[in-house]
């Protein structure tokens, strides 16, 4: 066990140096995204630059407001930048394209396509013959454990098989990056931590580099290989942290001090001790009483 519980142990440090070594497929540099509104211009990314290696898994997180969702946007090539680059396997971004798929946290199926025309519906667009995208999306929906319910449609599966159905639907693309916007935010607890244990064994399964958008630190740290951290009120780049949890990952890692400390210390680079809010005014309804507080 390292002295300081966020050193790495050494086959966490060696899994880093591994990932040095592996090229770069997503590269941002110099990011700056203003929005012109009414009430004036509003920064929303200043200056962000990072890069992301082939086959890693990175999460962003930071406060709401931070330009989380923008960053993204502009990754997928959704909305253009006011300044910077982006560029994909060394190749510049400007516009959507199928080397990137898009997992958003809101419900984006198409509710009128069963299960697997909705995996086959991208292929098909792009010209694969209907026998062959019919072929690609079972083994699509087998990965996401749901063959069962190729036949189904949207309204007939929980929120939990949806998203399932979506990252199915992303991945039939083939992309070569995978952003997901907050796609379990939506879920329960319980589905939601069963949605990162299938997401963890999809990525495990399938050649593909994962930037994940989150707000929540438990799952940053469960999930991720690398944690970019941003500031808000301009978005910029605060800290990129090693994860010096070990993989494979499991739910009892939760306990752990290494878990523990990484989560403390993301606690403390979004809410940074003594400017906690000011408790709000409370209208008094009865009588303090020193054994209900
Ligand atoms: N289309 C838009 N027009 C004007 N302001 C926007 C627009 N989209 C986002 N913003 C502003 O940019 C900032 C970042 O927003 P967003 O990327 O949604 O943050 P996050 O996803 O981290 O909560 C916020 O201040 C938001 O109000
Ligand atoms: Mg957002």
């Amino acid at each position: 066990m390292p002295s300081n519980y966020l050193d790495k142990a050494p086959e966490v440090a060696a899994r880093f140096a591994r990932l040095q070594q592996r090229p770069i497929t997503l590269e941002v540099k110099g990011l700056t995204k203003e929005f012109i509104t009414p009430r004036g211009t509003v920064t929303a990314l200043d200056q962000v630059s990072f890069s992301v290696h082939k086959r890693e898994f990175m999460c962003v997180i930071g406060p709401s407001g931070c330009g989380k969702s923008t960053l993204v946007r502009i990754l997928a090539g959704l909305e253009s930048a006011t300044a910077g680059d982006v560029m994909v396997n060394g190749k510049k971004v400007s516009g959507p394209g199928p080397d990137r798929g898009m997992v958003f946290q809101g419900y984006t199926l198409f509710p009128w396509l069963s299960v697997k025309e909705n995996v086959m519906f991208g292929p098909k667009v792009s010209g694969v013959p209907n026998t062959l995208a019919e072929r690609e999306a079972r083994q699509w929906i087998d990965l996401v454990g749901l063959s069962r319910f190729e036949n189904s449609y949207p309204h007939q599966l929980s929120g939990g098989m949806k998203q399932r159905v979506a990252i199915a639907r992303a991945l039939a693309n083939q992309p070569q990056v995978l952003f997901m916007d907050e796609p379990f935010g939506a879920l329960d607890a319980q589905t939601r931590c069963d949605m990162q244990n299938y997401l963890l064994e999809i990525w495990r399964n399938v050649d593909i580099t994962i930037v994940f958008i989150t707000h929540d630190l438990d799952e940053a740290v469960f999930l991720s290989d690398r944690i970019l951290v941003l500031d808000a009120n301009p978005g910029r780049f605060r800290e990129m942290i090693e994860v010096p949890v070990p993989r494979p990952r499991h739910n009892e890692q939760l306990f752990e001090p290494t878990f523990a400390a990484t989560r403390m210390h993301l606690e403390h680079l979004i809410h940074p001790p003594g400017q906690e809010s000011k408790s709000a005014p409370v209208i008094r309804l009865t009588k303090p009483d020193p054994d209900v507080i």
